[in-house]
């Protein structure tokens, strides 16, 4: 009574552990828009062919019809019994329209199905990530502009190194979501080739136009061997590592806020609706969804070696492993959309204290080397030189307790005999800042270029 699809050779029906391991409705049953697509599209092409009646054919295309319908509705009968998406729509296309229906899987396998349904979703993963990697830009690009000219302290090490404007350090991210966002373009270049018409993995006895079905599902072109096209999953991997490269990034943000926060810091807050209390201390104001955007890393990259270790190692063509790929990309996907939305949510809410954030940009005798490089230009001394001179002007500032910018200038005058009281006027954050204008530098003139190249770019 129709208890699967491929029973003519079978004797008696899988064994309950059977069904339960091999059954993925649960999982690809998210694949059923790109099901639904890739075989109108072929029974398109079957009927363009003759290889179907244009009867049979279009009773096919109203049953697919009759299932989107149910399928959206809520009312479609998703059952494990028919192991996954693709058995559960033909199997309801044989309770709706009958025996055309049995048509449908001329000249195609579950394998080619299944491998253009995947490209499909992966696809339209990678257009929509693009997109909210764009929003973050705009984000981003936003509160740099409002902040091209505000002073933090740079660091490295997370020691304080040299002033820069909050503005550059945002830019920073935008140039990082901008690689993410053409890798992610790079992924869907390649992997926009068909693969259906591939059929189990030999290609197919039917006259069938496989460019026909590429144009129809927006690929560029069928699949070059069929063997490939039904066996290799690189066009996942190359998204998960895409999104993995992209998930760091936004862990290295979601970590500097949260560091940002700290009330040691005290440079940013955010507002209620996007932090959390504690249940014990009442004064407690946590940057969880920073924390969580932090954490999804794990899962993204976790998805790229669980699916690379799917795949290693598997003979061509297709195998049952292969059913295994979706997991992991629908995990990793669901991830970083996530924390791609909440952080764009929290680059957008984020409240600076520009006051704390210019004090700490003069601490730390943040302008070393502005004093440094003023003794290599005025006084042309090697910048060896200049550098043990200015490290023992920091021992000194250090011992009387003063900034770079109050010491005495007899003290300096000590270390180094011809320093001038001009050698002040570098010593200042603003000054230290104003004064990188090399491409690409933290002046608040080259911030401003760098935003208006990025609103054009993003439109
Ligand atoms: N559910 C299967 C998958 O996701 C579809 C392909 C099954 N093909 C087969 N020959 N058993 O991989």
């Amino acid at each position: 009574s129709g208890q699967s699809l491929w029973g003519g050779r079978f004797s008696a029906k899988p064994a309950d552990i059977m069904q339960a391991i091999n059954v993925s409705i649960g999982v690809d049953k998210r694949l059923w828009a790109q099901d639904l697509a890739g075989s109108r599209a072929h029974c398109r092409m079957l009927i363009a062919q003759g290889i179907i009646t244009a009867e049979d054919g279009t009773a096919i295309l109203e049953g697919l019809d009759t299932i989107e319908g149910e399928i959206t509705s809520g009312s479609f009968p998703f059952r494990d019994q028919y192991e996954d998406i693709h058995m559960n729509v033909e199997a309801r296309l044989a309770e709706l329209i009958g025996e055309p229906s049995g048509r449908l899987h001329t000249a195609r396998s579950r394998n080619d199905q299944v491998a253009t349904d995947f490209r499909l979703w992966v696809r339209d993963a990678c257009d929509r990530t693009i997109h909210q990697l764009q929003a973050l830009q705009r984000a981003l690009l936003a509160r740099a502009e409002q902040h091209a000219g505000d002073l933090m302290p740079g660091f490295t090490h997370l020691q304080t190194a040299q002033p820069v404007t909050f503005g550059h350090h945002l830019m920073a991210y935008v140039e990082m979501a901008g690689r993410d966002a053409s890798r992610f373009a790079d992924a869907r270049a390649r992997m926009n080739e068909n693969p259906l018409g591939s059929a189990a993995l030999a290609g197919s006895p039917f006259p069938i136009d496989r460019h026909a079905t590429a144009a129809e599902l927006g690929f560029d072109r069928p699949m070059a061997n069929s063997l490939d096209a039904v066996s290799d999953r690189d066009f996942a991997l190359e998204t998960l590592a895409a999104a993995s490269i992209c998930a760091g990034h936004l862990s290295r943000l979601a970590e500097e806020i949260v560091v940002w926060m700290t009330p040691m810091f005290g440079f940013v807050t955010l507002p209620d609706d996007l932090t959390t209390g504690s249940s014990i201390m009442p004064q407690k104001r946590n940057p969880d969804a920073a924390e969580l955007v932090r954490a999804k890393t794990g899962r993204v990259l976790g998805a790229f070696v669980a699916l690379s270790t799917v795949m290693k190692g598997l003979p061509l063509a297709y195998s049952k492993d292969m059913q295994e790929d979706k997991p992991p990309v629908f995990e990793a996907m669901d991830a970083l959309d996530l924390a791609l939305t909440a952080m764009t949510a929290m680059v957008g809410a984020l409240r600076p204290n520009i006051d704390r954030m210019r004090a700490a940009a003069g601490t730390g005798y943040s302008t070393a080397t502005d004093l440094a490089d003023w003794l290599v230009r005025e006084l042309n001394l090697p910048f060896r030189r200049a550098h043990h001179v200015t490290g023992a002007a920091v021992k000194r500032a250090e011992a009387l307790g003063v900034d770079l910018a109050q010491l005495p200038i007899q003290e300096l005058q000590s270390l180094e005999p011809g320093v001038t009281e001009a050698v002040y006027k570098v010593l200042t954050p603003e000054a230290s800042c104003a004064s990188r204008q090399s491409f690409g530098g933290t002046a608040p003139e080259q911030v401003r270029m760098r935003i208006a190249e990025w609103k054009l770019r993003l439109g």
